[in-house]
């Protein structure tokens, strides 16, 4: 028979444990595609006694991660125990010095070290992969590596993270609150064990940092993701973006500009009836436009046990079928450094002011847009709530500087009862 490929598994939290979920259940499957056995040889965790609904007695037990790393016996170090720094670092570099290959869930990780861990993995000469690290479920990286390798990328862009998704969808179904729908989402496994990671937008945005070197041959630059959570969305905005036709996400955008690389991770509208639009709880959807294929839209769960786990072995199928595909598509020793863009692509925004109800408002607002060069494509005026006036307006296309700076002025206006919110709608 032929040699199996020997996993070792580091973190046993709710991914690791949906692996051995699958190894368990699928060995003779994984086996008969890869033309292999693979099994599991080695765990580590940081408790050994809790329950995870998994039967752990095949395996040897390391206490320390790093030593898991440096066996003699493991093919393939998994590296599911998180964290940019740390064990799950020192653990990735020791097994890739040590020859074994690296298949990692951890986002953080790659955003922050991606150049440098991948460029040792190929000085050792072995794989590393992410797969799980990028919207879960949804294979986006082998797409982009594999499928649409022929394709000069034109922008990838989507919902990376679950958990608000989740929470913006549920929102605006039940009319929940903020932090109970967060809850939830803790409750159901979707969540970061930190969730402002989620929310404040840094968990998608170490994604879409990883898919924007991937699509553009560039260095991880996660420092150059312009960055805005979901923290100050409203049930208002909700609402009202959903009365106008639109739907809020928090939506990823990498695309390269003329000047350079385009990254963003902020909530934007989206047409209700889109593809984007449509996309309900914890899925996830990535877009991606190349040159000849058109546009190319994935959706699936992008957080959870079974679908992280799919991801992993995913990549360690490749691994056992003896495939080693560059970790973000290309030799890491040829990926350019990053030419952060500085202008950004226009774009209509919707915009919704608190103002006084008073003679003569309206035009003040409607004449400092039109001053700055910001057009109005459409607008709308709610019923008074005691002497504040909502007021709904669509841009045209406009520079986002142009807009601060009229919003600036809007805002210094005594009529203008709470700071403006503006926000951006994307074209998809
Ligand atoms: N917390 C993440 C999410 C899990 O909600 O999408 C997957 O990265």
């Amino acid at each position: 028979m032929t040699k199996p490929l020997r996993l070792a598994i580091a973190g046993l939290g709710t991914v690791g444990a949906g692996i051995l979920k699958i190894v368990q259940q699928h060995g003779d499957l994984l086996a008969a595609r890869a033309g292999r056995p693979v099994e599991i040889v080695a765990i580590s965790a940081r408790s050994r006694s809790k329950d995870r609904g998994v039967d752990l007695s095949g395996y040897a037990w390391e206490d320390d991660a790093v030593a898991l790393a440096r066996r003699d016996d493991v093919d393939v170090l998994i590296e599911v125990i998180g964290g940019e720094d740390g064990p799950a670092k020192a653990t990735v570099e020791t097994a890739l010095k040590n020859g074994k290959h690296v298949v990692t869930a951890n986002k953080a990780l790659l955003a922050i070290h991606g150049q440098d861990i991948a460029m040792l993995a190929e000085e050792n000469g072995v794989a590393l992969r992410f797969e799980a690290a990028v919207a879960g479920g949804i294979p986006i990286v082998k797409a982009l590596t594999e499928g649409l390798a022929a394709n000069k990328i034109k922008r990838v862009m989507g919902v990376m993270n679950g958990t608000c998704n989740y929470i913006l969808t549920v929102m605006e179904h039940t009319g929940a609150d903020y932090a109970d729908v967060l809850r939830d989402a803790q409750e159901l496994g979707y969540a970061e064990a930190d969730p402002t990671v989620d929310v404040g937008g840094f968990d998608a945005a170490h994604k879409l940092s990883l898919l924007a070197a991937t699509a553009f041959g560039t260095q991880v630059d996660f420092g150059g993701v312009k960055i805005e959570g979901i923290e100050r969305i409203s049930l208002t905005d909700i609402k009202d973006a959903a009365d106008m036709g639109y739907r809020i996400k928090l939506l990823g955008v990498a695309r390269m500009n003329d000047d350079g690389l385009e990254q963003r991770m902020q909530p934007c509208l989206v047409p209700a009836t889109s593809a984007l639009g449509t996309l309900e709880g914890v899925s996830n959807m990535v877009i991606v436009e190349g040159d000849h294929v058109g546009q190319i839209v994935l959706q699936g769960p992008g957080a959870g046990e079974g679908p992280t786990a799919s991801a992993v072995m995913g990549d360690v199928m490749d691994i056992a079928r003896g495939l080693n595909i560059p970790t973000f598509g290309r030799p890491a020793k040829t990926l350019t450094k990053t030419q952060r863009s500085t202008t950004g692509a226009d774009a209509e925004y919707y915009l919704r002011f608190s103002l006084a109800d008073e003679t003569g408002v309206m035009a003040a607002v409607s004449t400092t847009l039109g001053e700055h060069g910001v057009s109005i494509n459409r607008m709308r005026q709610y019923d008074h709530e005691d002497d504040m006036a909502p007021v709904i307006i669509v841009t045209h296309k406009v520079s986002r500087t142009k807009l601060d700076n009229a919003l600036g002025v809007i805002a210094a206006m005594d009529v203008s009862l709470e700071k403006p919110i503006a926000i951006r709608i994307e074209t998809v």
